[in-house]
């Protein structure tokens, strides 16, 4: 399915942003607000870019329709974020977008990468088994209520990248 949507979406782009001025950290944002249910602030997303930090766009043609942030210390990776704008989820890109970043973290000298996600995220639990992560624990009431809803458990998941299959890596550009 993703492929073909793919092709109708070309051209796509993965491109790592990284110093991003007011007005990439507003398109950042747009996106943040598009895909998440509980939003990162703008301030939030400026305070993740750090040496240890990258960012990766997805772009169709010069539009921002799509971000990762991971943190690589040594031979560890975290993904602190991804999310694709509401109207492209489901065609696939998700995936793209994680095989990039995946890559990237194995090209920083990361061997396994960890995560949270909330225990409800069935598309992100689908999109992470495919990329190998495992669940290695569970957090308690990890995501705090807003908007009238309950907290909610996150669960903590691994990959380890020198498994992956090469096929589900892609590299930037
Ligand atoms: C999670 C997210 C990044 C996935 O990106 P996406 O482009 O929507 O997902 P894809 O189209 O690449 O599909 C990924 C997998 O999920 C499956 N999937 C997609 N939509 C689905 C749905 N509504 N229900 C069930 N499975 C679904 C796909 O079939 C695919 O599995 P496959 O590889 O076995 O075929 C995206 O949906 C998103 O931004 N969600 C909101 C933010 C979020 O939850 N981020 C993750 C936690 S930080």
């Amino acid at each position: 399915m993703g492929s073909r949507h793919q092709k109708r979406l070309a051209p796509l782009s993965l491109r790592l942003i990284s110093n991003p001025d007011h007005e990439v950290l507003t398109q950042l944002y747009q996106v943040e607000v598009s895909a998440h249910q509980d939003p990162w602030t703008l301030d939030d997303i400026a305070a993740t870019f750090s040496d240890n930090t990258r960012c990766i766009g997805l772009y169709l043609k010069e539009e921002l329709i799509g971000f990762a942030v991971i943190c690589v210390v040594v031979d560890e990776a975290e993904l602190y974020t991804i999310g694709v704008c509401k109207k492209y989820q489901g065609l696939g890109l998700g995936r793209k977008l994680l095989g990039a970043t995946l890559q990237e973290c194995l090209q920083l000298g990361a061997t396994r990468c960890f995560l949270e996600v909330r225990v409800s995220n069935e598309v992100a639990l689908h999109l992470y088994d495919r990329y190998g992560f495992t669940i290695t624990g569970t957090r308690k009431n990890y995501y705090q209520g807003s908007g009238g809803n309950p907290p909610e458990d996150a669960f903590t998941m691994m990959s380890d990248l020198t498994q992956l299959p090469p096929e589900l890596l892609c590299d930037l550009a």
